[in-house]
């Protein structure tokens, strides 16, 4: 299956610094890239990132989305706002969304619904906290997430990032990784059917370019989701180039 590396790069990003990231990424990046390719900027520079990267492998996204596509909701960008500004994708459920602002399974399976319509493929984040991996629930905990936010006919993309992984420099052990990776595919094969079995996996939480490869090409890992190291062109490419 061909790989997707994909750039969080969270609330980080004023314009220059974006556009020069941006503008580093599209210079190697032309032609097939080996894999597929996307960085997802703060919404105030989606649109001046995807003018920079246009001609390039790489293809940009949004980090969020409400589910109404217009409305009174004072602060939220919808789903065709982010098309307008060039997106392609969305990073829906990320954990700093689920526990810091109390999404919900139901609220996300929201979200898919309303990117799918505006013309987005949806990345939907599940992952355990260190407490429920420690108390044995791991994949219970995440099968149900999946099972509440991944609606019928899904055909976007899943990432799996442990919270205790994200931006803390520990990752899950390879046997953890490929065990939860295909707990992920068994409930998406349960929950959407044979639909289930095609869809990419991310793998996401301290991913940088050391490991990499090895990450890349264990069982059931589909890309990367990469928070710190995709600010970092050098590093984002040295991850791309590990999965290419
Ligand atoms: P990190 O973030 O690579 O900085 O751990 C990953 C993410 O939160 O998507």
């Amino acid at each position: 299956m061909r790989q997707l590396i994909a750039g969080n790069w969270k609330m980080n990003g004023l314009r220059a610094d974006a556009i020069a990231l941006a503008t580093a990424l599209a210079a190697e990046l032309h032609g097939d890239a080996g894999c597929d390719v996307l960085v997802c900027p703060p919404s105030t520079v989606l649109a001046a990132v995807t003018e920079a990267l246009a001609g390039s492998a790489v293809m940009t996204g949004g980090q969020d989305c409400h589910t109404d596509a217009s409305g009174a909701c004072t602060g939220d960008v919808s789903a065709p706002m982010l098309r307008d500004a060039g997106a392609g994708w969305v990073i829906l459920g990320h954990s700093e969304r689920r526990l810091g602002y109390g999404e919900s399974n139901a609220l996300v399976r929201e979200k898919v619904r309303a990117a799918v319509a505006a013309g987005l493929t949806p990345i939907v984040c599940v992952g355990e906290t260190e407490q429920q991996r420690l108390s044995g629930n791991a994949e219970t905990v995440v099968a149900a997430q999946i099972d509440g936010s991944v609606p019928a006919g899904f055909a976007g993309v899943v990432a799996y990032e442990p919270v205790w992984a994200i931006g803390t420099g520990r990752t899950a052990s390879e046997d953890d990784v490929v065990a939860m990776h295909r707990c992920i595919r068994s409930q998406l094969v349960e929950t959407l059917g044979e639909a289930g079995a095609g869809l990419r996996i991310l793998y996401g939480g301290s991913v940088k370019p050391a490991g990499a490869a090895a990450l890349l090409a264990l069982p059931e890992v589909g890309g990367a989701l990469v928070g710190g190291a995709s600010l970092v062109a050098a590093d984002f490419l040295a991850i791309i180039r590990a999965a290419s």
